[in-house]
């Protein structure tokens, strides 16, 4: 007889999404401007290349100067801002228990440094939590998701001043105090390992402030800043949200082994940790031991304040959250080999797995092996926080659109956390990246599309922004009602 698998009840099914990417409304209501709002569309045939904007000082002025004849989807969203009533009616139908969103930091502190927060940004979010809780949707709320107000890149240098962690826990104290009846689901950075590859978007400094030399000192001295900034936000949560549950979230890489060769299978490993060393301090309260080598080594040298090592490990997480769309393969630096697409975090392709349209390896069993691997090592509760994929969907003459390869891919996705939970694993919920369509992280597009829900706007920012389902809608809504038992 089989062994018997089934998701827990109260599982928190959903979707995720994040404020710069659905909201727009860049200026409106004392919204100052944050990083993502000075970050254009990519060309088309850059596709499949890793796009990880490190602008100068200059640029970043040149394009606030220069904005007319340019396009920075990130400041329009898909009108989130005003349209959240309709699209929360439409979560609601398709059953969502949670819905991951991000408070955009730039409507509460408009420039990051001032003493007191913007009130209108605080009521829109009040509104907006309202509104998920009338309708049965519990918020599963990221204090920071790529953005941070521009005034603190390019003032401070971002994450690497250690003034910023200030900055942060104000903003974060003053959120969690304010939404505590309301929210009760926080996650610290998103992705935050991703600040070792992405100094502006993740770690808010520009290429004019640090020698070219040194960017891979500064970003772990902005890794440092922001683990002691997410440890001040848990400790915030735990005094000021009653029954609250807080989390750390990393973008979820499988590395595999290109050959069964030992100095692969280490260099798989040692890939790994550039992961766990984030959630290792998030859940164990103090840097791994195989980090002072890889520092020694890199003449990297931390500069910590001496209350930093309590902080740590004071304030543990209550859960580890993840991205998860593909995986990749690592192997010894003088192997040759074609490179995989990605967003952030990529290596070599692997030959046993098809890629997306953008060229993403998919790999859902590597999602159940992931998993198995977090769980080992902190048998602490999990949550996909985001999975899915970004594809061009075609609309057909009766608006109807048909897309079974999004199914699939969820589908199989989906199974292999079933699997993984077989194994042990304690999952709290799933939560599919933009359960609408949104505007691409990496690539600022719109044909980059995940959405169950159709959202009539194209690349150059034209279209209706009408709504309308796809098959997968109606599929997702009976994965839900079923607990995940029909997929
Ligand atoms: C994750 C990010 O890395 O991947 C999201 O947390 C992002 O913000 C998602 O949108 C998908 O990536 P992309 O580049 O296809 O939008």
């Amino acid at each position: 007889m089989a062994y018997e698998i089934k998701f827990p009840e109260n599982f928190l099914w959903g979707g995720a999404t994040a404020a710069n990417q659905i909201e727009g409304a860049y200026n409106e209501a004392g919204k100052g401007l944050s990083n993502n709002d000075v970050i254009e569309r990519i060309k088309p045939e850059d596709r499949k290349k890793l796009h990880l904007p490190f602008p100068s000082t200059e640029e970043v002025k040149e394009a606030l100067r220069d904005e007319a004849s340019r396009h920075f989807p990130k400041r329009y969203g898909i009108d989130f801002y005003h349209r959240y009533k309709e699209d929360i009616a439409l979560f609601k139908e398709l059953g969502f228990k949670a819905f991951r969103l991000s408070i955009a930091w730039t409507r509460i502190f408009p420039n990051g440094d001032e003493a007191e927060p913007n009130e209108a940004g605080l009521a829109y979010y009040d509104e907006l939590f309202d509104e998920l809780l009338k309708n049965g949707i519990e918020p599963v709320v990221t204090l920071s998701h790529y953005e941070m107000p521009l005034h603190l890149s390019m003032e401070y240098g971002g994450w690497t001043n250690r003034k910023t962690i200030d900055f942060f826990t104000r903003y974060a104290k003053t959120v969690l105090n304010r939404f505590k009846d309301k929210v009760k689901y926080w996650i610290t950075f998103n992705e935050i390992n991703s600040i070792l590859m992405s100094p502006f978007i993740s770690g808010g400094f520009l290429r004019d402030q640090v020698k070219e030399e040194e960017v891979l000192q500064a970003s772990f001295q902005a890794a440092h800043h922001q683990l002691v900034a997410s440890a001040r936000a848990v400790e915030a949560c735990r005094r000021l949200v009653p029954g609250g549950k807080i989390g750390c979230m990393v973008l979820g890489m499988l590395n595999y082994s290109n050959t069964p060769h030992p100095g692969d299978m280490l260099a798989a490993l040692q890939d790994q940790h550039k992961t766990f060393f984030f959630t290792d301090v998030h859940v164990r309260g103090h840097y791994p031991a195989y980090m002072n080598r890889f520092f020694h080594e890199n003449n990297i040298t931390i500069e910590m304040a001496p209350e930093d090592d309590q902080v740590l490990k004071e304030n543990l997480v209550d859960f580890v959250s993840l991205s998860y769309y593909m995986s990749t393969v690592s192997a010894r630096p003088e192997t040759a080999g074609e490179q995989a697409a990605g967003n952030i975090l990529t290596n070599l392709k692997n030959p046993y797995l098809e890629a997306s349209d953008w060229g993403w390896q998919i790999d859902p069993t590597g999602l159940r092996t992931l998993l198995n691997m977090f769980y080992e090592r902190y048998e602490k509760p999990l949550f996909v926080v985001e999975n899915g994929l970004g594809a061009f969907d075609k609309v057909e003459e009766d608006g109807s659109i048909h897309d079974q390869y999004r199914i699939d891919y969820l589908g199989r996705h989906i199974a292999a956390m079933k699997e993984a939970v077989g194994d042990g694993v304690d999952l709290m919920g799933y939560t599919a990246w933009g359960p609408i369509d949104l505007v691409s992280f990496s690539t600022s597009e719109m044909s980059k599309r995940y959405g169950f829900i159709y959202v009539d706007l194209d690349d150059d920012g034209k279209g209706t922004l009408a709504r309308s389902k796809k098959n997968s809608f109606a599929w997702y809504q009976n994965v839900i009602a079923t607990n995940g038992e029909e997929l």
